[in-house]
């Protein structure tokens, strides 16, 4: 298609991580080559709803891997969503949302049976302007800092105006594996 309807990411179930992403027409690139010479676009409310289709379609399946029940994105307009594009496949993928409060994690020693960490959360609430509620990377491109660029780039522009300190974004209902990465990302 010549209309700048063409999907960027085709990320079919199979595929997922695989397929070749052909480039929206304007995709809105939020961090240019790194490293690894993978990029970050946004997809933002305004934008067009084959973008948003594709969001829902890589959210499904990251849902799966997560094991999170079917309940999708909740409101559009509070959402933004980056994805880490490496050699023209999705590799990694972070929705964040509006959010006005949080609980702080208070660390515990002792492990629960069963060998997983016993989390609880302060009562107070703090005031904050983002929720992480997905952050994924693809198996084999893990430990190479994509999900940290990913919430970078989520901190630079989540807000138009605002790069959000660590104490004003939160990782919603995290599982393990996102909470030692939360852990270690909120302590560089
Ligand atoms: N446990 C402890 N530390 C971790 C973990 C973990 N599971 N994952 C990453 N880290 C550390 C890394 O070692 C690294 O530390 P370093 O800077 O000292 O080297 C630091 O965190 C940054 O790691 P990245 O390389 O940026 O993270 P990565 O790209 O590997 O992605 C992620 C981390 C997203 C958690 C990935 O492991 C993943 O997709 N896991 C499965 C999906 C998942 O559970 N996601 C979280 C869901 S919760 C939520 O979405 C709110």
């Amino acid at each position: 298609k010549s209309d700048g309807s063409q999907m960027m990411i085709d990320a079919g179930q199979k595929e997922f991580g695989a397929k070749q992403c052909n480039g929206w027409k304007k995709e809105r690139l939020v961090r240019d080559l790194d490293h690894h010479g993978g990029r970050v676009i946004m997809v933002s409310p305004t934008d067009p709803q084959h973008c948003w289709r594709k969001v829902e379609e890589i959210r499904e399946i990251v849902d799966q891997e997560l094991g999170f029940a079917e309940n999708g994105i909740r409101v559009k307009e509070n959402t933004k969503v980056f994805f880490y594009v490496l050699e023209k496949k999705i590799v990694g993928c972070l929705i964040a949302e509006t959010i006005r409060e949080a609980h702080k994690v208070i660390p515990q020693r002792s492990p629960i049976r069963g060998g997983g960490q016993l989390v609880c959360c302060s009562e107070k609430r703090y005031k904050v302007w983002a929720g992480i509620s997905r952050i994924w990377v693809l198996a084999s491109e893990r430990g190479k800092g994509i999900a940290s660029t990913l919430v970078d780039a989520m901190r630079s522009n989540f807000l138009t105006s605002h790069f959000l300190t660590l104490d004003e974004f939160a990782f919603s209902d995290p599982t393990e594996s996102g909470m030692g990465f939360a852990e270690k990302y909120t302590q560089r």
